[in-house]
């Protein structure tokens, strides 16, 4: 379905997104490493015309998988297809995808660790030899046949490349992990994004976005959208250091990116755990919250940036909590 865009009318959240993601590597912001490696290996299989190696992509949310893998189809000039694998549940619902690959097209699975293992199975002749393995008929008349398929190129994208089995892991040929992103390169991103909205915006001002933005371009691109729409209500849309500043301090984000959620989950394990140890369920009791909404939306960036350690016992406030919260610290702590 095209979609028409109306002259002059503001950015629906979808379009943001779409209009900030990249669709071609030069266009891509660090990750140095894996663009190098990803266009060696792109510029071989142009020049002997064979379908690009079979490529898994693994990290943390937001930085960068689905983003790279849209850009490979369009480097290569192939068509691609998408697909989740929350939604394949059994090899019949993978068949169509790939007797519809065509040659050194892309299959793209997202969340390749949610397909069950049946249909990972299915996945290894398909992904090694380009054949699988189909039945017809029922019952006492069912035959298997072989079916080979079209050379393609299957690009995964999993936040938990350890749920996937060995053998499929071992079958992609090039396996990249995403890592977080620097200051300077969120600045950069940020500059960049300002600039394909037609945002006015000081360097000091992305630079102070790009800090508080968890090391992660999805974030930044969150940030710089809320300090967009300050800027135009509060001023004349004109980002500078000030407003960039009291944008972000309105939408209670402070100086190391931590959220108010954030900031509760370490306040409530100091203030009525003394600092822990701790466990997650009490923690989520005292909040009244969930232990899972903190386990994957806190906890995450808590520990990445030491503010918080898990040990046996539980959960303990490290002394940069107590520091960045402006708490006294303990007589006598562990951290
Ligand atoms: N290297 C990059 N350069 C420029 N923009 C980027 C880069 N990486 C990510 N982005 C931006 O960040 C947004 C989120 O990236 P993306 O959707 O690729 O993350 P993801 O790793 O697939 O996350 P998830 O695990 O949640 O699916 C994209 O819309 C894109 O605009
Ligand atoms: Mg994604």
């Amino acid at each position: 379905m095209v979609r028409e865009k109306i002259v002059g009318a503001a950015l629906s959240d979808d379009d943001f997104d779409q209009n900030l993601r990249p669709q071609r590597m030069h266009d891509m912001i660090g990750q140095q490493d894996v663009c190098a490696r990803l266009r060696i290996a792109m510029d071989a299989a142009l020049k002997r015309g064979e379908a690009l190696g079979h490529v898994l992509f693994d990290g943390p949310p937001g930085l960068g998988k689905t983003t790279f893998a849209t850009c490979i189809p369009n480097e290569l000039g192939v068509s691609v297809q998408l697909a989740s694998g929350a939604v394949l549940k059994a090899p019949k619902d993978l068949v169509p995808y790939l007797t519809n690959a065509e040659e050194r097209s892309v299959l793209f699975i997202d969340e390749i660790h949610r397909l069950p293992r049946a249909v990972e199975e299915y996945l290894y002749t398909a992904m090694e030899d380009f054949r699988i393995d189909i039945v017809l008929g029922e019952g006492v008349n069912a035959r298997t046949h072989n079916l080979w398929l079209k050379p393609f190129t299957m690009i995964g994208a999993t936040t938990r490349a350890g749920m996937l089995s060995g053998p499929l892991r071992d079958r992609f040929q090039l396996r990249e992990h995403l890592g977080f992103y620097t200051v300077d390169e969120l600045t950069a991103l940020v500059m960049r994004n300002a600039r394909k909205l037609s945002v006015p915006i000081d360097t000091d001002a992305a630079q102070e976005i790009a800090t508080r933005s968890r090391s992660t371009p999805r974030v930044a691109n969150n940030r710089l959208r809320w300090v967009r729409d300050y800027a135009t209500s509060r001023s004349d849309g004109h980002v500078t250091l000030r407003i960039a500043h009291e944008a972000l301090e309105m939408a209670g984000i402070d100086t190391a990116g931590l959220d108010s959620q954030d900031r509760r989950y370490l306040e409530t394990l100091i203030r009525v755990f003394d600092g822990g140890p701790a466990g997650v369920e009490a923690i989520a009791h005292t909040m009244n919250t969930s232990a899972d909404t903190l386990e994957d939306e806190v906890e995450p960036f808590l520990l990445r940036t030491e503010f918080v350690v898990r040990t046996p016992r539980g959960r303990t406030a490290t002394s940069k909590a107590y520091q960045h919260l402006q708490f006294a610290a303990p007589e006598k702590r562990l951290f």
